[in-house]
């Protein structure tokens, strides 16, 4: 008999046997931040190994499934949430903002689209960014000083003084409850029955009505807020106890596994199952800086059994595409590769078609999905970061009709937004100006679509999709 025979009889063989949670530590790797103490940074990732995992391999089998549904077009991805979230928004009503906005959006695509929706937060662990320049050089007590980026609340602190900016390996034990709190309320939010979102009291689409809309856009919007006013009342006559089930949403949650320290500590074996799975999310993602092939984000992604997104930017080719998706999932599994793709209004025309017919010849499996907001950043002539509502659907229609035009799936959307009324991204039905940017900028990173804006995507998007 095998040393080593495998948990599950049906199970195909792991294709990299060798694999450890730290083999990524072999590859040449050169971190754009460095913690100063190996025995603290030791310590804190020792602690977290040991700690409870934030979700279960059975949800992320789940989850695998439901994206391999999406992946023939029989089930559509909602991905958002904050670009950085913070240790400090770890409070309720954030949270429930959050996630009441990402299920409204949810139920707008159910109806329009008439396919189930996934719900996947950008939430509970999205705390480490990766920045185009390692170090900044500020004012600092009157003197100019250079010290690291803020690199998210699980690598450093956005104050700009050397303590705060300082890598600091407790954050990494900090990020985790910090994720651990975030995830215990969704979860109890969602047992609670929050989801039940055919009550009309949770939608506020008055701004539907503002003035500056055109009568064209003002009409459809109230032809569609009028259908699925009409689609909630016939859930609701079907009954208290059946509206429930049919409104009772699984939520799974991501992020950019930037920071390899966090991840491998919570990477693990499970009884029963081949394999190991990363345990702080149930999808992960590389992000479009961090996608080198022979880079240790690919060294580590490639062992897990996570289903696992990648950025797909304006500059990839077909040769490079293939390489990443052959390495991390050289079985060609289902449900297992979600290409976000990000390229730029005006990009995406001319850069996405021949990825998709490329894939789509080789028969590999994977999920289209569109980041309409990482290549659509500008900067106002004052110096603020924000990105035009217009672009990020400029993109999403040209993606929809790219894949229309290849005969290709788009099984999911991926965007930044928060439930609040911040004013970052500019545009939109409530019209938000260049002179309004000022007036509630919170995002200490990308700038975020408000609770109006990511709502109106939403119709949109429905409309876009229609065949
Ligand atoms: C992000 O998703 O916040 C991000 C940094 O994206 P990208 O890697 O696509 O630039
Ligand atoms: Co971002």
């Amino acid at each position: 008999m095998a040393n080593n025979p495998p948990k599950n009889a049906d199970a195909v063989p792991l294709p990299y046997p060798n694999w450890t949670p730290t083999s990524w530590k072999s590859t040449s790797y050169t971190a754009p931040y460095k913690y100063q103490d190996p025995a603290a940074l030791k310590a804190a990732t020792d602690r977290l190994a040991q700690l409870p995992p934030l979700v279960t391999s059975g949800e992320i089998e789940k989850l695998k499934k439901q994206i391999a549904e999406a992946q023939l077009g029989n089930r559509f991805i909602l991905q958002g949430g904050d670009c950085a979230e913070t240790l400090d928004e770890c409070r309720p009503e954030f949270i429930a903002n959050k996630l009441k906005i990402l299920l409204q959006m949810s139920l707008v695509m159910i109806h329009g689209l008439s396919l189930p929706v996934t719900r996947i937060g950008r939430f509970a662990g999205q705390y480490a960014k990766p920045r185009s320049s390692p170090t900044q050089t500020a004012d600092f007590n009157g003197q100019s000083i250079t010290l690291p980026s803020y690199f998210g609340d699980l690598v450093n602190r956005a104050p700009f003084t050397p303590e705060d900016r300082a890598p600091n390996p407790n954050l990494i034990v900090e990020g985790y409850k910090h994720a651990s709190m975030t995830l215990n309320f969704i979860r109890s939010l969602l047992d609670g029955g929050f989801a039940d979102l055919h009550h009309p009291e949770y939608w506020d689409l008055s701004f539907f009505h503002n003035a500056d809309l055109d009568q064209d856009r003002k009409a459809q919007y109230q032809r569609m807020s009028q259908t699925l006013a009409d689609g909630l009342a016939f859930m609701e006559n079907l009954g208290e106890q059946q509206v429930h089930e049919s409104t009772r949403v699984d939520f799974y949650t991501s992020h950019e596994g930037l920071n390899l320290h966090y991840e491998q500590a919570q990477t693990r074996t499970v009884p029963r199952k081949d394999g190991h799975f990363d345990l702080t999310a149930h999808l992960p993602w590389i992000g479009e800086r961090n996608r080198n092939l022979d880079g240790p984000h690919i060294e580590f992604f490639k062992g897990i059994q996570n289903p696992v997104g990648i950025k797909v930017g304006p500059t990839m080719n077909p040769d490079e595409l293939t390489k990443l998706i052959d390495t991390l999932n050289p079985q060609n599994e289902p449900g297992k590769i979600v290409l976000i793709v990000r390229m730029g209004a005006g990009k995406v025309a001319d850069n996405l078609p021949p990825l998709l017919s490329h894939i789509k010849n080789s028969g590999k499996l994977v999920l289209w999905m569109t980041d309409p907001m990482h290549a659509n950043g500008t900067t106002t002539s004052t110096g603020i970061k924000t990105r035009n509502f217009n672009d990020i659907l400029t993109e999403l229609q040209q993606t929809v009709e790219a894949h229309k035009q290849a005969g290709t799936v788009l099984g999911g959307v991926h965007f930044e937004l928060t439930g609040e009324d911040v004013t970052e991204c500019l545009g939109g039905a409530a019209g938000i100006t260049e002179a309004d940017l000022t007036k509630n900028y919170v995002s200490l990173c990308d700038p975020r679509l408000n609770y109006q804006q990511s709502l109106e995507l939403a119709f949109l998007l429905a409309t876009a999709m229609q065949p």
